[in-house]
């Protein structure tokens, strides 16, 4: 008898566009077939939302202790510990990734050359190509693809994420998200961590697009393959 796979950490997952906020313009605006044609524009909102998750990120990190001198005195905060590094599939994930950069500047960076053979959501093909990272041994991994489709790629970037070292937690940075990616991720990856995304979608076409979605987040940043 064959024993299903029973996995033995759930990750933690963060929906938010569920509260309003000027998000939600920046993700209207990705979405809006009229506005996507300015491909500044489509860049500087991936990067801003970017921006925004890190911060929402931050408030969940571990803190230590910091204290300065000012002019006049003495100052202390709680400040997050500095041990991210941070992963992007190249190419789409270039803006969203520099947004998260914008805000941990501190952070380690690595790059994961991924891309899909044409197919249907069913027999969809990922190669990875290329792969440049740090250590990962003790550190938070911060896998960051804007959209989160079939999950596929981020299923073979976060193993080929492992032989690069032992990550304590990963954490999964999307714009949008179809449901059957995050239940794939779920199911997959049996790590401690986090799944954020700004949106969850209704749903993978016969192609493996999100819907509504956006449509192909690497060609409106930088122009048709
Ligand atoms: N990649 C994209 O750019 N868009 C999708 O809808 C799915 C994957």
């Amino acid at each position: 008898m064959k024993l299903k796979h029973l996995k033995s950490i759930a990750m933690k997952i963060h929906i938010l566009n569920q509260q309003t906020s000027i998000a939600n313009q920046f993700l209207c605006e990705l979405r809006d077939t009229s506005v996507q044609t300015d491909r500044l524009r489509f860049r500087t909102n991936l990067e801003r939302l970017g921006e925004l998750m890190a911060y929402e990120f931050s408030k969940t990190l571990l803190a230590k202790k910091c204290e300065v001198a000012t002019p006049l005195g003495t100052s202390q905060a709680e400040v997050p510990v500095n041990d991210l590094v941070m992963v992007t599939v190249l190419r789409a994930g270039i803006p969203f990734y520099q947004g998260f950069l914008n805000i941990f500047d501190k952070a380690e960076s690595g790059f994961i050359g991924a891309y899909r053979e044409e197919g249907s959501a069913k027999d969809l093909m990922i190669t990875l190509n290329y792969s440049a990272l740090p250590n990962l041994d003790n550190k938070q991994l911060v896998l960051i693809d804007p959209m989160l489709a079939t999950g596929k790629s981020l299923v073979k970037a976060f193993k080929q994420c492992l032989k690069y070292g032992h990550p304590k937690a990963v954490h999964i940075m999307s714009v949008i998200s179809a449901p059957e990616g995050i239940s794939y991720l779920e199911e997959s990856i049996d790590h401690p961590g986090s799944i954020w995304t700004w949106a969850k979608d209704s749903h993978l076409n016969e192609m493996a697009y999100i819907v509504p979605g956006l449509g192909d987040a690497g060609d409106l940043s930088f122009g048709t393959k």
